[in-house]
């Protein structure tokens, strides 16, 4: 009976297994380019003239949009608004006498003045388009022995910020003019008094906010520290630059600082559970939880120990990543291209299936990260109860209440005046407009979204019902068919789901294009044309003499990536099968979960199954996602199949695991995985030709530096000096199983500097260094190896072609240019 029972079991497993990928059978790479994207807008045919006017709309607000989360970045953040502790002119700067209290405002400021060489003309143009003051590093300079938050400074702190020419802000970076009767309150910005120069006659005093741009667009396309671009402007292409505009939209910003940037802020302590954590100790679940509770138990007591501890975590988060999961655990990821053409589902683990949903959890997430609330211990994660095998989630340590508490008690508006912090408190909870979180209330609904995150008296708030802001699933089912029911819960992952801004609707005349085309969501408007605009995006094509003097090798390399059934995943013009790849055989059983068709697939040398096998982390943080909400769905269309449930989980085609990763521009994107932990780089110094792809493939092992902690460990020392892995030697650490060893017998260096450690006092005891290891950068796994040695004759070709890869990897750049 119990035979019976399990084959029965597998017989099920298989069954709803059968979600195969597309097939591109006559598909030839090096022949065909990426077919264009359609025309459409949600599913809609449009003209082409409405179709550019619409994609440009979406790149603008990928750019500016911010839904409103200015009010929590500025309000409740203080971001780029920390107090900096400089010592006292004419003390040692070692040992100061005095220090004063200053705001990072001005030197963020000046630090943009500067870039065109003349003082004081920020707003009036900062030297213009000519001006070649653009920037993909913006680097601001403190006075020698400053402190932020207790911890030390550098004088020159590498933002990684991109500014354009003759721009006053970064990219991702953006004022909003605040209204009148705030415009006076000490935390808005008031541009006059900055010190650099006139401010514009319109918008003096602003607050800022973050858009999508901040961590998806570089200027420096070939990653060689040089900016090739003065504007990422589509209108405004660069003389003489090698690369069109587009090319720097959604790249990835590979030299972001992101800790730099929040721990610049004045009340850091908000970021503590995403950005921060315990440093140093190993993958003990009890560990983050435990200093969850120590940053609640303390940090109305000894709020700048609390402060100080919560910085110093987040500024080892490494240059070029971004821990995107708030588990207080460290698990960077890298900021991937987005190339969202038929590639879903969103994430490198796959946990967003729609790309409007996810445009959405990033508005309700990100710009504005107290919409985190709805995940406390009495909203969403009671009810991840349920799930009593999973690891108890950090938010379990608080009530939505204490958690919106800790996040303004800092605040610049709620520094020391109550009711302005309980305003802020209730606003964040939804109590006093029934929408939790900051944005803007006339921009988003409510909705049910996963079990728990939005109790039902909140959802009936009497403003929603009054608002007309209540939504089901089922008033989306007549937009999407059939898809919209499916996805359910994750429409609105925190409860809550932007719409298309009403200001913006009028602005742009929506109500007439949705007259012209029938069947367009003027809802979900904002949210398409950002994904139009991702779509159409073109990817930068590699035009390196190291490619074009290693052309003749590319068909010869697809011809490896054939035969060695790579291409059974990296499929047809996208280059993915849109699968996830549970990440390992073990971990998969141990969970119940079934194993991804083996149908077609070939085993690839030694060790090797479908299994990906890379660092779990990221995923294991989705798990109870997949397993409630995640939708089962068809890889070759993207569209939702079965309602996510916990028994989907365990018999519907979302694994845990990894999405297979798009290739194009793989040439520019080292290091490589999702958590780019497999990086090696060309030691400074070394003698050798760049461009002589087969001698860098067998440069000796002393000219080379294996592994991301020795790499992050020098940019850290000399971020001026730039070192970054390099492609060809990355993509054969990740394809050769000897030099994958050898980089990953250094993944534990710790050489990795921990922030003030022997300089500040360290009540958690953390260690001088660590690893990137430890930092969740591990670099394991996706173990499918050629059988060949470094700078082999298959090895090199299988490279070859691999830097080729763009939107039309046939077309090889020459020789001479
Ligand atoms: C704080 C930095 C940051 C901001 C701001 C940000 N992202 Fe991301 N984004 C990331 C990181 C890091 C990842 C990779 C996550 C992963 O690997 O799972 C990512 C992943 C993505 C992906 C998935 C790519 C893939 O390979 O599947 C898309 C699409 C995306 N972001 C779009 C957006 C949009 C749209 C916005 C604005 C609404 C935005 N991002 C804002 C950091 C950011
Ligand atoms: C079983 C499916 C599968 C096979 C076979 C496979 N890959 Fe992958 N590949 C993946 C997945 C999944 C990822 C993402 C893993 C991660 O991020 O942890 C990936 C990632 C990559 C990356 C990293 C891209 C980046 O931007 O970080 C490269 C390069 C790559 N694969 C090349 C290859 C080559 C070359 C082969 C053949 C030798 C191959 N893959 C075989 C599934 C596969």
């Amino acid at each position: 009976m119990r035979a019976i029972q399990s084959w029965l079991l597998a017989g099920l497993l298989l069954a709803c297994y059968r979600q195969e990928a597309r097939s591109f059978p006559d598909f030839d790479a090096l022949k065909q380019a990426r077919p264009a994207a359609p025309r459409k807008v949600s599913g809609v045919s449009v003209s082409e003239a409405d179709y550019q006017r619409i994609l440009r709309w979406g790149a603008k607000w990928f750019r500016s949009e911010t839904f409103g989360g200015e009010r929590m970045i500025t309000d409740v953040v203080g971001f780029l608004n920390a107090p900096i502790q400089v010592p006292c002119a004419g003390t040692d700067p070692e040992r100061p006498d005095c220090v004063e209290t200053h705001s990072s405002v001005p030197y963020f400021v000046r630090a943009i003045d500067a870039l065109d060489g003349v003082p004081n003309n920020l707003y009036a143009g900062n030297g213009g388009f000519e001006g070649k003051g653009a920037t993909h590093d913006l680097v601001i300079r403190f006075p020698r022995g400053s402190r932020l938050h207790g911890l030390p400074l550098p004088e020159a702190v590498h933002t990684g910020l991109d500014v354009e020419a003759g721009s006053a802000w970064p990219i991702g970076i953006v004022p909003i003019e605040a209204p009148p009767e705030e415009a006076k309150l000490p935390y808005i910005w008031d541009l006059a008094a900055l010190g650099v120069g006139p401010a514009p006659e319109k918008g003096k005093n602003v607050r800022i906010g973050i858009a999508c741009a901040l961590c998806h667009y570089s200027l420096d396309v070939d990653w060689d520290g040089i900016s090739d671009l003065q504007s990422a402007d589509i209108d405004r292409p660069t003389p003489g630059s090698a690369y069109r505009p587009e090319h720097s939209w959604a790249i990835g910003n590979q030299d972001l600082k992101v800790g730099w940037l929040f721990g610049m802020s004045q009340n850091p302590l908000v970021g503590f559970s995403i950005f921060s954590g315990p440093i140093g100790v190993s993958d003990d679940d009890g560990a983050a939880l435990r200093w969850v509770r120590w940053v609640k138990d303390n940090y109305r007591r000894a709020p700048e120990m609390v402060t100080r501890e919560v910085v110093r975590g987040m500024l080892l988060q490494p240059r070029g990543y971004a821990d995107v999961s708030s588990n207080a655990r460290y698990n960077a990821s890298q900021f991937p291209p987005l190339f969202t053409q038929e590639y879903w589902p969103s994430n490198s683990d796959g946990a967003v299936l729609n790309g409007l949903d996810r445009n959405s959890v990033v508005w309700t997430s990100t710009m504005d990260f107290s919409g985190l609330v709805s995940l406390a211990g009495d909203r969403g994660s009671s009810a991840s109860g349920g799930l009593y095998w999973e690891k108890k989630a950090i938010y379990n340590a608080f009530t939505a209440r204490e958690l919106a508490e800790l996040m303004v008690y800092l605040s610049p508006g709620g520094r020391g005046e109550p009711a302005r912090r309980d305003a802020l408190r209730d606003d964040i909870l939804g109590a006093s407009d029934g929408v939790p979180g900051m944005l803007a209330p006339d921009s988003v609904y409510v909705m049910p979204g996963p079990p728990g995150v939005m109790p039902d008296s909140l959802l009936r708030h009497p403003k929603n019902v009054a608002a007309g802001r209540i939504r089901r699933a089922a008033d989306y089912a007549a937009q999407y068919p059939g898809d919209a029911l499916n996805r359910g819960a994750t429409l609105a992952l925190l409860g809550i789901r932007t719409h298309t801004r009403p200001q913006i609707a009028r602005e742009i005349g929506l109500a007439e294009l949705v007259k012209r085309y029938p069947g367009l969501s003027a809802d979900d408007f904002m949210g398409e044309a950002v994904n139009v605009s991702l779509d159409w995006q073109p990817s930068p094509p590699n035009q390196s003499l190291r490619l074009a003097r290693a052309s003749k090798l590319v068909a010869r390399g697809y011809e490896v990536f054939k035969s060695e059934g790579c291409a059974v995943c990296h499929r047809g013009p996208f280059f993915t099968d849109n699968r996830i790849h549970r990440f390992s055989a073990r971990r998969a059983d141990e969970i119940g979960i079934a194993p991804p068709s083996t149908a077609g697939f070939r085993s690839l040398g030694r060790g090797s199954g479908p299994a990906i096998g890379s660092d779990p982390n990221r995923t294991e943080d989705s798990r109870p996602l997949y397993l409630y909400v995640a939708p089962s769905y068809d890889p070759k269309t993207g569209v939702a199949v079965a309602k996510g449930s916990p028994l989907r989980g365990l018999f519907g085609n979302q694994v845990v695991g990894y999405k297979t990763t798009q290739l194009r521009y793989v040439w520019g994107s080292a290091p490589y995985l999702h958590d780019g932990g497999v990086g090696v780089a060309i030691r400074p110094g070394a003698e050798l030709d760049h461009d002589d792809l087969p001698a860098v493939l067998r440069v000796p092992d002393a000219q080379k530096l294996f592994g991301m902690s020795q790499i992050l460990a020098r940019q850290e020392a000399a971020p001026e000096a730039w070192l970054r892995p390099d492609a060809a030697l990355s993509l054969q650490a990740l394809l050769l199983e000897s030099e994958r060893a050898k980089m990953l017998a250094h993944a534990s260096d710790r050489v990795i500097p921990v922030p003030g450690v022997g300089s500040a006092e360290n009540p958690l005891g953390a260690p001088a260094f660590v690893s990137a290891r430890e930092l969740g950068i591990a670099g394991i796994g996706h173990d499918f190896y050629l059988d060949d040695t470094p700078g082999g004759e298959r090895i090199t070709a299988l490279i070859a072609f691999l830097l080729s890869l763009d939107d039309a990897p046939g077309e090889l750049p020459s020789e001479v240019p």
